[in-house]
């Protein structure tokens, strides 16, 4: 049994069998306005300059350079561009959790009946809170326009009053507002990104060794989702975080008792959620914490990261270009009640 874990931790790291969603899309209904093209965190969805309609494609094995996010769904203001089905590892070390439901649905907080209903009929019975989760959405398309500073503090303090370990509240956060310094460490990051990337990508056969052996020592790190997004960054000239106005980077302090990495991330979301309650966008980035650490310590430094804090991750804040808070579908996942 434990041999075929190990083994099982090795197998089809590099570039899984995967199941991709498959794409819909309807011409006469396009306004050709790109933002599922600019929503798309990876390379997927792709821009035909001639004809001005997107179309979706694949990333070296990766059938579709898909994560079934659905934004580009969500951001679509006429319905023209639909996902359907989903993203799912069938085999190795990445398999997708095999309990999860298969189908994708949009939210059912009243259970089966929802499934008849449309969200907007769903909502009215929603609550303020949950009508800002199930409609926030990752945000990738930003108005060129300043975040007002009162409303940064803003969602700070929302953040500082979420639950952590022993009331520790170990964390800190780092807010950017120059556009100039924000593109700067983004391409820095890139810059290491690409040599990860690198390694992963290409045909050569060392490479179906080296990926699995990586991925066995750096746990849940050498994925394809990544890559294809690093591939996306790089299409765009090393800009990572999409041109936001603001990005805050969020640090733990790492004397925190219990799990101080929880206790931050539960301070992210209550920034998240107070954010697009205000009218605001937000994206998490993983890709500048992942840069951060293979690059000289001065640049952390002079980000404010040193002992006793480290970086947990970033988060873009700034007005969307569009209504692009929409809900998306998802899948069910696994609930086990023990009575
Ligand atoms: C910790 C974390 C790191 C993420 N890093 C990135 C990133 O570097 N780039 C990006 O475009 N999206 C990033 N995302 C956004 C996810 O892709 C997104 O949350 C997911 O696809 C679901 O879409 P939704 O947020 O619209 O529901 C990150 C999300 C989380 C929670």
């Amino acid at each position: 049994m434990k041999n075929s874990i190990f083994l099982e931790k090795l197998r089809y790291a590099h570039y899984p069998p995967t199941k991709y969603p498959r794409f819909e899309f309807d011409e006469d209904k396009c306004k050709h306005c790109k933002a599922c093209f600019l929503a798309c965190p990876t390379t997927c969805i792709q821009w035909n300059e001639k004809k001005k309609i997107p179309y979706p494609t694949g990333l070296e094995k990766m059938e579709l350079a898909c994560l079934s996010c659905n934004n580009c769904e969500a951001v679509c203001p006429t319905g023209a561009i639909r996902a359907r089905g989903e993203y799912r590892v069938l085999k190795g070390r990445y398999r997708t959790t095999d309990d999860r439901s298969k189908e994708m649905y949009f939210p059912t907080p009243f259970g089966k009946k929802d499934l008849e209903r449309s969200f907007t009929e769903i909502e009215k019975e929603l609550t303020e809170v949950e009508r800002v989760i199930y409609r926030r959405r990752s945000i990738r398309i930003f108005q060129d326009k300043p975040v007002p500073r009162e409303l940064v503090e803003r969602i700070i303090e929302a953040a500082q009053w979420a639950p952590s370990a022993g009331n520790c509240q170990p964390w800190k956060f780092v807010v950017i507002v120059d556009k100039k310094k924000i593109e700067e460490l983004d391409r820095k990051c890139a810059k290491v990104l690409y040599g990860i990337a690198g390694l992963y990508q290409g045909s050569s056969w060392w490479r179906s060794i080296l990926v699995p052996l990586v991925s066995y020592l750096m746990v849940n790190k050498m994925d394809q989702r990544p890559i294809a997004a690093i591939e996306k960054v790089k299409r765009s000239d090393g800009i990572i975080c999409f041109g936001a106005p603001v990005v805050i980077h969020v640090l733990m302090d790492v004397r925190g008792i219990g799990d101080p990495i929880l206790d931050t991330a539960l301070a992210c979301q209550n920034l998240v959620l107070a954010a697009h309650s205000l009218g605001l966008g937000t994206l998490y980035i993983g890709l500048i914490k992942n840069g951060l650490k293979y690059l000289p310590k001065r640049v952390s430094k002079e980000l404010g990261i040193t002992y006793p804090y480290a970086i947990v991750t970033s988060i873009c804040i700034g007005y969307a270009k569009g209504k692009l808070d929409n809900p998306v579908a998802r899948n069910k996942c696994p609930v086990e009640w023990i009575s």
